[in-house]
């Protein structure tokens, strides 16, 4: 470890992630003085602007409390301190000249220190990708000191373009140096999951083929691609969100315990889970494309000008996993994700088996535990009650562990400054290794294939509609039962 002073270099600084993610949370932190004592921030892209514009633009999305709120004051006045550490540098991504004069900079903010500690967060679109981290190898790098580089995704597009960029960065970077962001790793409550499995012998106990019947995660977004569908139509939402943010989830939900909460050994039981995943087969999947919506507000996804005529990209898909292995064989886990769908909802939902011997027919749903994710972090075990009164009749009720209510004065943090906080503190926990990258990109290497080439067909969906019933009726034919009649007070739902 490094003795010297921080240095957090911050490309693509002119962005729409750095100024909407990576700013809001290194405020965060400063604010919460997780920063490291002697930290500056030094901010890089091409275009050219001077630091109040800067500063202008990094601030647009730091939320700040109503100025004649108590802490109003207090937290401008941290902003103006914050804002001290941030300076500019603009330069061009393969200028070697351009790089060795942010290096002089970044010697300057270290006073020269031989030991300093240096994190570069590269918010950049993948055609820098590489360039930059070949500059950052040649010209910025401290032999004695610590070099720490955080990448975003696309980490490729499939298994092929991923292993060529980790060839790629791999003659530069050692993995130790590396933190590749998933920043579903970050959200309180993917990190929960660990905790819930493995610190409750109840939970634990049941947490098998024996008494779980499938597992769905769920993610859906009320919005449509509005503004960036030229560039969400080169991924599609199987590479936006499929293969990285609910693909993490799903292996922390069917992992097996690690040996200890260190890194390596957390990861080494997410890879072999994920190799035990079948690939996925085109008879496994409902694509969907949304369209103008039905009041005629909202524009189709083929309406957007910068989505190409007649594009297949899917907007949604499910899909059905199968984990080959002696605890999951049978059990299916479904994935759903979506764009301008009816609500905004990330969801885990375990349920169980039907109770065997029921003495109550017809009169018991499954079990159900369900993890939110967001919004409203939520733990809930829907479960079988006596209704209350002089009858014997059975209720579905909750055991209800809301967030909101239960830890009403806690802030939640933002994943991006829980993943940098561990960044700097050079934890690898919750970020994603190469190899758990290309165990990712085999499972879905096949269907992306037929996908591009055009071969799936995305079914339409209304914009803010539930999805496709084709969507529905999947996931009903391979294991969900839907138990309807269940009243869930208002005040819970979302
Ligand atoms: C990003 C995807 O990785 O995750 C976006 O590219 C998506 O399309 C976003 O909207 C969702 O993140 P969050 O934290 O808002 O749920």
């Amino acid at each position: 470890e490094a003795s010297g002073p921080t240095t957090i270099t911050v490309f693509g600084a002119s962005g729409d992630l750095a100024k909407k993610k990576t700013y809001p949370a290194l405020f965060g932190l400063y604010r919460n003085q997780f920063l490291p004592k002697d930290t500056q921030i030094i901010g890089y892209a091409r275009t050219k602007m001077d630091l109040p514009e800067f500063h202008t633009r990094i601030t647009s999305f730091i939320k700040l409390p109503d100025e004649d709120k108590p802490e109003g004051r207090e937290v401008r006045e941290q902003l103006q301190a914050f804002l001290k550490l941030c300076h500019y540098v603009s330069g061009q991504y393969d200028q070697d000249g351009d790089f060795d004069s942010l290096n002089r900079t970044l010697q300057q903010q270290e006073r020269f220190h031989e030991r300093p500690n240096r994190l570069f967060y590269m918010a950049l679109p993948p055609s820098q990708f590489v360039n930059v981290a070949k500059e950052v190898r040649h010209h910025c790098y401290v032999e004695h000191g610590v070099n720490r580089l955080i990448v975003e995704k696309p980490f490729g597009h499939d298994l092929e373009s991923s292993r060529e960029l980790q060839r790629e960065l791999s003659s530069l970077f050692t993995e130790e140096e590396v933190y590749r962001i998933d920043h579903y790793l970050g959200k309180e409550m993917v990190k929960n999951l660990l905790i819930l499995r493995f610190a409750n012998v109840f939970f634990g106990g049941i947490w098998s083929r024996q008494f779980i019947s499938n597992v769905q995660i769920t993610f859906k977004e009320a919005i449509g691609t509005e503004g960036r569908g030229g560039y969400f139509d080169e991924f599609g939402i199987i590479r936006d969100v499929m293969q990285n943010h609910m693909l993490q989830m799903l292996s922390i939900v069917g992992m097996e315990c690690p040996v200890s909460l260190d890194a390596e050994d957390v990861r080494d039981e997410k890879v072999k889970l994920l190799r035990f995943i079948r690939p996925l087969e085109a008879k496994d999947v409902v694509l969907g494309q949304y369209t103008r919506s039905e009041d005629g507000k909202q524009e189709g996804y083929l309406d957007d000008s910068t989505v190409p005529a007649g594009s297949k990209t899917p907007t949604y898909a499910v899909a059905v996993f199968h984990i080959n292995n002696e605890r999951w064989d049978g059990v299916p886990f479904i994935l759903k994700c979506g764009k301008a769908l009816d609500q905004q909802k990330t969801e885990i939902r375990i349920q169980f088996r039907d109770v065997p011997g029921n003495i109550f027919p017809h009169q018991t749903v499954r079990n159900e535990l369900v993890v939110r994710v967001q919004p409203k972090e939520a733990v809930y075990v829907k479960m079988m009650n006596k209704k209350p009164g002089l009858a014997f009749d059975t209720t579905i009720s909750e055991l209800d562990l809301s967030y909101h209510k239960r830890y009403a004065d806690v802030k939640i943090p933002d994943a991006y400054e829980s993943l940098i906080l561990d960044c700097l503190r050079g934890d690898h926990s919750n970020f994603v290794r190469d190899d758990e990258l290309d165990a990712a990109w085999k499972i879905f290497t096949p269907v992306l294939a037929k996908i591009d080439a055009g071969e799936m067909e995305p079914v339409p969906y209304a914009y803010g509609s539930r999805g496709p019933a084709e969507g529905d009726e999947f996931v009903r034919r391979v294991g969900y039962q839907h138990d309807g009649g269940y009243d869930w007070p208002d005040k819970n739902k979302l």
